[in-house]
């Protein structure tokens, strides 16, 4: 039998080194893809400080119009002007938002639970790839579902979107997705996200934990980290702020920015720390600021 003697169990994430195969694009885990894959990418995370503030509102896909979400016609021209990408259905974007806009475009392309269900994790690929060229998305989404019941069909789903959108130069991007009685742990993060990225995934979103450092670092493509409810504004802040020192490419918040009191400014002060290197209590300082009064 094998001397077990000198074999490496343990686990180095080298926090202290950088991403090593980075070449000269700024999104990581992208320098080998093709020019119009790093075309949408670079809609997506802004070339100087490579990181992105995604919008999230794709929310009425399974839970209807949510406290904040009731009238997209009147909150997305608010938001526009002050974050990177909108992340949202296809008939929210139809019905709702003016074509013209210059902000990226993340579309949600999987569904098929409510919030009636007690079980989410069975979705389909609701969405065809030509559908996503039509409305020129720079990245298609796909919940995933990791040791849940529907993992198999979350794995299938992603897959095949990962699959068509190479044919076509699209992006896709994983979302993990955490049940109401799974854990958040950094130990299920580490496996949920690695698992994402492996299977092609070229963003990866997932929540904030503790030690996400480790998270990000064993995770070889961009992660953008979900807001998940509602949060006095300076834990949201202090939250965006961590995600980034820990390694994040930025955030894909919702509920923080739409259910604030001030969306528009609350937005603003996520991009400060995602893009400016703004501490959280600066990011705090410029949000009361600019809403006193
Ligand atoms: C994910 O399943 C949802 O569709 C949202 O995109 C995501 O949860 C981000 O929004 P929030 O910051 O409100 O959690």
């Amino acid at each position: 039998m094998a001397d077990l003697d000198g074999i490496k169990v343990e686990k180095n994430y080298h926090l202290d080194k950088p991403f090593a195969t980075g070449g000269n694009f700024h999104v990581k885990g992208a320098a080998n893809l093709d020019w119009g894959m790093k075309k949408r990418l670079t809609n997506i995370f802004n070339p100087k400080s490579g990181n992105t503030v995604m919008f999230a509102f794709d929310h009425g896909y399974f839970m209807g119009s949510v406290s904040g979400l009731e009238r997209l016609d009147l909150l997305i021209p608010q938001l526009i002007d002050h974050v990177d990408v909108l992340m949202s259905t296809r008939g929210a974007l139809r019905s709702s938002v003016k074509p013209g806009f210059r902000k990226g475009l993340a579309l949600r392309v999987s569904s098929g639970s409510s919030m009636l269900n007690d079980d989410l994790s069975h979705e389909v690929v609701a969405m065809d790839i030509e559908d996503a060229i039509r409305m020129d998305a720079d990245c298609m989404a796909v919940q995933c579902f990791i040791g849940a019941d529907g993992q198999l069909s979350s794995i299938e789903n992603l897959s095949r979107v990962i699959n068509a959108g190479n044919r076509y130069g699209i992006p896709s991007m994983g979302v993990v997705a955490v049940g109401k009685n799974m854990e958040r742990t950094a130990q299920y993060f580490k496996l949920a996200t690695r698992i994402l990225a492996e299977l092609g995934a070229h963003i990866v979103k997932t929540y904030y934990c503790d030690d996400f450092e480790e998270v990000a670092a064993a995770c070889p493509v961009p992660i953008v980290v979900a807001g998940g409810k509602k949060l006095p504004e300076k834990e949201a802040l202090e939250m965006a702020y961590n995600s980034i020192k820990g390694g994040a490419a930025g955030v894909d918040m919702g509920r923080n920015i739409f259910q604030s009191y001030h969306p528009a400014e609350m937005a603003d002060a996520v991009g400060k720390i995602v893009h400016e290197k703004f501490s959280a209590k600066e990011a705090l300082e410029y949000y009361t600021e600019r809403t006193k009064g």
